[in-house]
């Protein structure tokens, strides 16, 4: 009874409970787990507190080298440091937040991030889910599976502002909007559905139910295959 390996890319904007999902299919079927987000904030990060102008793409191209970014990629305990340092907290501060679409926009950052991002993915022996925002149409586009989750901008907004102590619903609603407007429109591979990505809107289910959801999708499959 021997497991095949999979691949599974999660794609979509923020508060559609994609970082919950990825981490609960990952964890009950027995695969590695990436937030690519993660990565693009970690570097994000690197940047700030390093004095780079994060609104100047040259400056930040020219840096983007620099720092060097390692992913854990157990679910039930993911990690990631730069430079050796735990990222963890920093990488979800607001400021964090508030310039890491302007980061990750340049191609530079991208063209490094993505070749961590397939190194990884080609490691996990016994398959991994990887989560983000490009991975069905850039960064895996061999994947085993695709899913793209969306929800309404109020449940997106009313989720992370759950997340996110003491905020208010209006204020994370337009912020959220803005980034998912900056993270479609830039030229490299923006956020988007891979024409072959099965969609799951998840606005009127509960996390448990989109779990589910994904669950049967990564063994209908593993089965056909
Ligand atoms: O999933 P998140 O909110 O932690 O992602 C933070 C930002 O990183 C998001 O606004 C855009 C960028 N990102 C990206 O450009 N490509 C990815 N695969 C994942 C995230």
């Amino acid at each position: 009874n021997t497991v095949q390996s999979v691949i599974v890319a999660i794609d979509g904007p923020s508060g559609t409970g994609k970082s919950s999902t990825s981490k609960a299919v990952a964890a009950k079927l027995g695969l590695r787990y990436l937030d690519t987000g993660a990565q693009y904030r970690a570097i994000t990060w690197w940047m700030l507190s390093h004095g780079v102008d994060t609104d100047d793409p040259a400056a930040v191209a020219s840096a983007a080298g620099k720092p060097v970014i390692v992913s854990g990629t157990d679910p039930d305990h993911p990690t990631i440091t730069v430079d050796g340092l735990d990222a963890a907290g920093p990488i979800r501060t607001q400021e964090v937040t508030a310039k890491v679409s302007a980061v990750s926009a340049v191609p530079e950052v991208r063209t490094l991030i993505t070749d961590l991002q397939r190194s990884i993915a080609a490691a996990a022996a016994d398959g991994i889910v990887v989560e983000g925002r490009d991975i069905g149409t850039t960064v895996l586009p061999d994947a085993d599976l695709k899913v793209f989750l969306t929800a309404s901008p109020e449940a997106r907004a009313a989720r992370r502002s759950g997340e996110l102590k003491g905020s208010d619903v209006t204020a994370t609603r337009e912020a959220l909007i803005r980034r998912d407007a900056a993270d479609s429109s830039r030229k490299t591979s923006p956020l988007a559905k891979a024409g072959d990505a099965v969609e799951v809107d998840t606005t009127e289910l509960s996390l448990s139910q989109v779990i589910e959801c994904v669950v049967t999708l990564v063994e209908e499959k593993r089965a056909a295959g």
